[in-house]
């Protein structure tokens, strides 16, 4: 499928594995998103571009690959999405942080707006959206009409654990973005919970539940 890109790393297996079980407590649950999201994101920024650079080793000069013109941004999906934003930071020191304030209408499901603050000249930077649970779709695709409509244009999504219809909704909504995705789950339920999924990962990941 173009522009989506499904993990077959067994470590991201296992750690996502991991992470599914319910007893999986907090600060292990919140661990193992971190990690799996420097796995990920080692993954995700492939294409980055890199030129050559001068330098001078103890032993010689030479020329070398250095990244490249281009500035990230991550931006997670609130609350669950501020679990992969570190992962992100590890990879890319340098990275600025957006927020998208997102949380699903637990009745309708549909997504609401509480907050959104993006760094300036999003327009500049590859946009690096990050939120561990790909349900419904409608988080997703609504995090990245916000930053289309502040100019964002090089786009990429990235979740843990996603649904089939999750993905092609985003998929129809945005066919533009690179979507990374730890692992294809099987359906949602009634309430529109992943299944076998994890639960919600903004209560594990913060403990209030
Ligand atoms: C969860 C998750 C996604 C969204 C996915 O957030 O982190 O943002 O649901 O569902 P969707 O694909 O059907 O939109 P939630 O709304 O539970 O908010 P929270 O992270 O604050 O708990
Ligand atoms: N949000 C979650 O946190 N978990 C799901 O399974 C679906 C949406």
């Amino acid at each position: 499928m173009e522009n989506v890109f499904v993990m077959d790393h067994p470590l991201i297996q296992h750690k996502i594995s991991m992470l599914r079980d319910i007893n999986t407590g907090t600060n292990e649950f919140r661990r193992l998103v971190e990690e799996i999201g420097i796995l990920m994101g080692y993954e995700a920024l492939r294409d980055l571009p890199t030129e050559e650079v001068d330098i001078t080793t103890p032993i010689e000069k030479c020329k070398a690959a250095m990244i490249s013109g281009k500035k990230l941004a991550v931006i997670p999906v609130l609350r669950a999405g501020l679990g992969m934003v570190n992962s992100i930071l590890t990879l890319v020191p340098s990275a600025k942080v957006g927020h998208i304030g997102l949380y699903r209408d637990p009745v309708t499901h549909e997504p609401h707006e509480y907050y959104c603050k993006l760094p300036e000249s999003i327009g500049d930077r590859i946009a690096v959206v990050v939120d561990p649970m790909l349900a419904t779709g409608g988080s997703a695709s609504a995090a990245v009409d916000f930053i289309k409509q502040k100019g964002g244009k090089n786009i990429k999504f990235m979740c843990i654990i996603a649904a089939p219809v999750g993905l092609e909704k985003l998929r129809k909504d945005h066919p533009d973005i690179q979507i990374y995705i730890g692992h294809m789950d099987r359906e949602l339920n009634e309430n529109a919970y992943i299944c076998p999924g994890l639960g919600d990962a903004g209560d594990r990941i913060f403990g209030t539940k």
